[in-house]
């Protein structure tokens, strides 16, 4: 067996090391601190393995992302979102009667409870469906109680992927005071969605194909993504052995930070920013360069991407495509198309690899789409939903899994006696 050889305070240590399917190397310091005393530090987690995983392997050098082994690439051309959902969570593309099945089964799971209804009006319009989203995934676990039969574990994973559709687009009714229009069992998983979020009891309301496709292709792009820290959070959460909702509620708070998930609805806003600000992009390139400013470039830069975001490449064909074909003229897209342009021309984005991530375009399509900017990271979330399942699931089943508790190093006051009030200054 491979060894990494540590030597420490004079004394030699052997590291055992884990080989992934693609040569991915990994030093196992499980007995670490049972042999040598010391801990490992590394804020951030970028040169940390929190666990063994079969699901999605990355590449960031070579902007490789892919599915149980396959391309995003393939997977956005020939399969669809509901596929790539059954693919996550069982491992294997589905067979017809299977995919008809899960397909059947995420249709007459899509009803809320009608008490449910109430926790929606509880909130102010001015509500992020962020926190509406998250709130009611949370609420799930008291409709839904968890046990640790496998056939309850799968039925309430069906429900989650069968209503989180229904829970995004209440959510964004409410928001605006318009009335819930409830699912409809002859329409896609895309379709309905789009049907709940854009139809009024008063109109007819007819499903752009087009439309209906893009979204299928941006969930697919954003399904899976390995550890990232909403992924993380919910193996955190699910660690302790709280309910798949618990934990998946606190996937979506964690996704919607401006530096994860949240990043799309940013991106839309600088965006928004720049051009009311006479559309001087090159301003704002310098003020991304510049430390002082506390500016970032949003939807540029990626932990472990350092060539391209592959979902960004596709999303970028995609857009151009689409808003030719939708007749959307967006003065927002000529402003992106720019500062990728200087951005990625600069020596400042060039020497630290920054390149356009996959929240920099997708938030335009999104706007094409007609989806309100502040739905931008709710569509991250369904989209990331069979991901955080399936890293959920396969944290569950696996008998090796412990409790997440990381360990610290302490640089606060050393012990020292209590100061009574009187003698404090
Ligand atoms: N604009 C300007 N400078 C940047 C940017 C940016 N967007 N991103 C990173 N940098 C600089 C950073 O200041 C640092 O410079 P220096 O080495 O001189 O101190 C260097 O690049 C490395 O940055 P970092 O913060 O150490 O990188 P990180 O791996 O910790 O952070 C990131 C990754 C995605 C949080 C960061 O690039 C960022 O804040 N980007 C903007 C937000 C964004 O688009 N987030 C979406 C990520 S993709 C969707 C998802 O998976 O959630």
């Amino acid at each position: 067996m491979q060894k990494a050889t540590l030597s420490l305070n004079g004394q030699t240590h052997e590291l055992p090391l884990v080989v992934g399917t693609e040569g991915e190397v990994g030093i196992d310091i499980r007995k670490l601190r049972a042999t040598t005393g010391a801990i490992t530090l590394d804020p951030g987690y970028g040169n940390t393995g929190s666990c063994e995983s079969a699901i999605t392997f990355i590449n960031g050098e070579e902007g490789i992302l892919r599915y149980r082994g396959y391309g995003i690439e393939e997977l956005t051309e020939k399969s669809s979102f509901l596929e790539v959902a059954y693919l996550l969570i069982e491992g294997e593309l589905p067979t017809k009667a299977q995919l008809d099945r899960f397909r059947h089964r995420l249709t007459y799971h899509s009803l809320l409870h009608e008490d449910m209804k109430k926790f929606f009006e509880g909130f102010p319009p001015s509500a992020h469906p962020m926190s509406v989203l998250s709130t009611i995934i949370a609420s799930l676990s008291a409709y839904y109680p968890e046990n640790n039969d496998p056939a309850d574990v799968e039925l309430n994973i069906i429900r989650l992927i069968a209503k989180i559709k229904t829970i995004a687009a209440f959510a964004y009714k409410k928001s605006i005071g318009q009335p819930y229009i409830y699912p409809r069992n002859d329409l896609s998983y895309t379709g309905d969605f789009l049907h709940m979020m854009f139809a009024v009891p008063s109109e007819t309301y007819e499903v752009d194909p087009l439309v209906e496709n893009t979204l299928d292709k941006l969930l697919i792009l954003h399904a899976d993504h390995e550890q990232n820290c909403s992924t993380s959070t919910v193996r955190m959460v699910g660690s302790s052995g709280a309910s798949l909702f618990a934990a998946i509620s606190a996937g979506v708070s964690a996704l919607s930070g401006p530096l994860h998930g949240g990043a799309n609805q940013a991106v839309i806003n600088m965006l928004e920013r720049i051009r009311q600000d006479g559309a001087n992009y090159r301003k704002y390139v310098e003020m991304a360069k510049d430390k002082e400013s506390g500016f970032r470039l949003m939807g540029f830069g990626h932990r472990v991407y350092k060539n391209f975001d592959p979902r960004a490449r596709v999303i970028k064909a995609a857009a151009d495509q689409v808003l030719e074909r939708l007749g959307v003229d967006d003065p927002l897209l000529d402003i992106a198309k720019q500062l990728e342009r200087v951005a990625l021309e600069d020596d400042y984005f060039i020497e630290r690899k920054l390149y356009p991530n996959v929240d920099f375009y997708s938030g335009i399509l999104y706007r094409a789409m007609g989806i309100p900017t502040n739905m931008f990271t709710v569509m991250f979330a369904m989209g990331r939903l069979p991901g955080w399942i399936a890293q959920w699931k396969e944290m569950h089943n696996d008998p090796n899994t412990r409790i997440y508790r990381p360990r610290q190093i302490y640089v606060g006051p050393n012990a020292r006696p209590y100061v009574p009030i009187e003698a404090r200054e």
